[in-house]
């Protein structure tokens, strides 16, 4: 897999794998709509921000976006196409997310994770240290909050 930063007009791409990625972990539709605005990659946000793609065979397979802010970055986005999770394509983003933050004199990358994606996160070595909650139809809903400490 080639690692490349995204370019302005892959926006909806980006987006639809962002759609797709979510829905892999079977929620219910009217949830998705809900978080549709998180889950939807901007042209300007791909000009203005660490975004970068995995492409295999001259298709984007997954994605990240790094949001920095000094020091410390946010991994805002991380999604795997469905037909590639599982695969490796993650911890490959996932290092070079790490590599490029530290690059960016970046020495933390904090995630709130899909609580799906946690056990994922703590194999790449991120860090419980918290938990955001939120709430959505009526049920609460609690994100673990994570960070990681790049090599920068
Ligand atoms: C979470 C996600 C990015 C991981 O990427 P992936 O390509 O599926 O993961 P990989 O195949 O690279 O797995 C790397 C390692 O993490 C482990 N792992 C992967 N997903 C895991 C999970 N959900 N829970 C626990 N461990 C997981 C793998 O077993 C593998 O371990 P190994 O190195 O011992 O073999 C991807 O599954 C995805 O996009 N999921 C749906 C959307 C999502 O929730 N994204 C995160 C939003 S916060």
């Amino acid at each position: 897999m080639k690692i490349r930063p995204s370019l302005p007009e892959e926006a909806a791409v980006l987006t639809q794998i962002a759609h797709d990625a979510k829905r892999h972990w079977g929620y219910p539709e009217n949830w998705i709509q809900h978080w549709q605005e998180d889950l939807t990659i901007s042209s300007d946000f791909i000009s203005n921000n660490l975004v970068y793609v995995g492409e295999h065979e001259n298709m984007i397979v997954g994605f990240y976006a790094l949001v920095v802010g000094g020091q410390q970055a946010e991994l805002e986005h991380m999604w795997v196409a469905p037909a590639y999770i599982g695969t490796g394509v993650g911890k490959e983003l996932f290092i070079h997310a790490m590599q490029t933050a530290a690059g960016d004199d970046v020495s933390q990358v904090g995630i709130t994770a899909d609580p799906n994606a946690e056990g994922f996160y703590k194999r790449m070595g991120a860090r419980r240290i918290g938990e955001v909650s939120s709430e959505i139809d009526g049920q609460k809903r609690v994100l673990p909050r994570l960070t990681v400490e790049t090599s920068s």
